[in-house]
């Protein structure tokens, strides 16, 4: 159901000429505005040092941002027309206060609730919520973070108490955008709509559980920053232990924020710790070489701009995770995350056991002959494998599969996850954004292996690009009778 909000808005991006600006935010805005879920009154008020004034904010959005509007084929030029006229500029260097004087100046008149958007590196966080504080522009608004929030527990908790003194935790919207992909939506209704899945969504009938984000992408313009950062801190403190914590999450008793939120707060706090002397059993960092991509040479980590050679990052991460309660003892969950894999995918796949005694025959024993594997993209589907019998004589089982492809079933309203996003910020819902504590509970469990791949003199396995990784990550699975789904889907 598509939401059209009545109440004005004023939605101040910082960083308004920067990369995610230009590739998310304001394309999200503007598909909002075209689909009529924006007041009218609404006002976007782009925050940055370069552009002089409106009119030159207003051509550097109209070359850098339209581009990546019309890609997404929903272009409309009145539509576009009448977004820019929503756009309001304000020049500001963040080292002057008297800047932000005339921020709060020049949005004094505009209505609705402020929304501050901070599409700027993590260092720039407290500095503009302590310029904003000393404005008054904190009280009765929102906080937008991006991530990286922080580089490790310490960090990120230097950040949060900081923005927590001037802003209360119901105000902060801490982004993680994997929670605003539609197939995500699509879990938690497929979890708690239906009584079908929910007797089997346990330890007794689930025997492992993978999720995978691929990507065939390497580092691209990043290098500095990723170099600086690696695949466990870009994707598994974040968007990977999110989706573990949305797959193994208890039913909540209602959607609002805090339920949903206190739920997977639980899982992430019974992920069974990381003993350091385990950690190569049940972790494998690599590190993409020189490789082919699509019929194409790409060069290896390595040697990618702004990388260290000698760098010891991972661009790839494998790791066996457990979950310490009733539910889910002794099920492994294995994720993974790479770049210049040799697919782009994320999937979440469920393997059910076995049937306990086969009168079928041995493939009924097979594991994975009962999964549900629930693709997040690059197309949007959850499919459900069975065994059926095979046409003709004799009991030949085979495996089928039912497919929900939502896009066959819903043709308009997809909702791109950015999109979603904003207009929950807009609208006061939190139950997307990652709380504090839960934040807390995913650096806190990742540390042991940050600290030991960091103090560790062995290299990241290589493994070259457009394959699916080290063989190291297949031989983890394999100890456990099981091997990664990779299949074209
Ligand atoms: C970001 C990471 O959070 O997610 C990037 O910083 C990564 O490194 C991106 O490429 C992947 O997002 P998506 O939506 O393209 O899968």
């Amino acid at each position: 159901m598509q939401t059209q909000i009545d109440s004005g808005f004023t939605f101040v991006l910082f960083g308004a000429t920067g990369d995610l600006s230009m590739r998310k935010i304001l394309p999200a805005l503007y598909e909002a505005h075209r689909s009529g879920m924006l007041a009218e009154s609404g006002k976007i008020v782009g925050v940055a040092r370069h552009e002089e004034d409106r009119a030159a904010y207003i051509q550097w959005v109209d070359e850098h941002v339209k581009p990546h509007v019309t890609k997404n084929g929903s272009f409309d030029d009145n539509a576009w027309a009448s977004f820019l006229e929503r756009i309001v500029y304000v020049k500001l260097d963040l080292s002057r206060a008297e800047d932000f004087t005339h921020l709060r100046d020049g949005i004094a008149s505009l209505p609705g609730i402020r929304v501050f958007y901070l599409a700027t590196g993590p260092s720039l966080f407290v500095p503009i919520c302590r310029a904003l504080a000393a404005v008054g522009l904190n009280e009765n608004a929102r906080i937008v973070l991006e991530k990286p929030l922080g580089y490790d527990l310490k960090s990120s908790n230097a950040i949060n108490d900081a923005v927590g003194e001037i802003f209360a935790e119901g105000q902060i919207y801490r982004i993680d955008h994997y929670l605003g992909k539609e197939p995500v939506q699509n879990l938690l209704a497929l979890r708690f709509g239906n009584a079908l899945f929910e007797p089997l969504w346990r330890r007794e009938w689930v025997e492992s559980i993978q999720i995978t984000i691929a990507e065939e992408l390497g580092v691209e313009a990043r290098g500095d920053f990723y170099d600086n950062t690696g695949a466990l801190r870009d994707m598994v403190q974040n968007h990977l232990l999110q989706l573990l914590s949305i797959v193994a999450m208890e039913p909540p008793h209602s959607m609002d924020s805090d339920s949903v939120r206190d739920e997977k707060l639980r899982v992430l706090r019974a992920l069974k710790p990381i003993n350091p002397l385990d950690i190569s059993k049940v972790a494998v960092r690599g590190q993409y070489h020189a490789g082919v991509i699509r019929g194409q040479a790409v060069p290896g980590y390595a040697t990618e701009h702004g990388v260290k050679p000698e760098s010891h990052t991972e661009t790839f991460v494998a790791l066996k995770v457990e979950i310490e309660n009733w539910r889910w003892a002794g099920v492994p969950f294995f994720l993974r995350t790479g770049k210049r894999l040799a697919d782009r995918v994320a999937e979440i796949v469920v393997n059910f056991r076995p049937v306990p005694h086969s009168a079928l025959g041995a493939p009924a024993l097979r594991p994975g002959a009962n999964r549900l594997v629930i693709r997040l993209q690059p197309n949007e589907n959850i499919r459900l494998y069975c065994l059926a019998k095979q046409p003709g004589e004799g009991m030949n089982l085979a495996s089928v599969h039912l497919d929900l492809a939502f896009d066959q079933f819903f043709r308009e309203g997809q909702m791109e996850a950015y999109q979603r996003l904003l207009l929950d910020v807009i609208n006061g819902r939190l139950a997307l954004f990652v709380r504090r504590d839960e934040q807390e509970a995913a650096w806190t469990w990742v540390e042991p292996i940050l600290n030991e791949w960091a103090a560790s003199p062995r290299a990241p396995k290589p493994y070259a690009a457009g394959t699916w990784g080290p063989a190291a990550s297949s031989a983890m699975l394999a100890q456990h009778g099981t091997c990664w789904l990779e299949e074209e889907n």
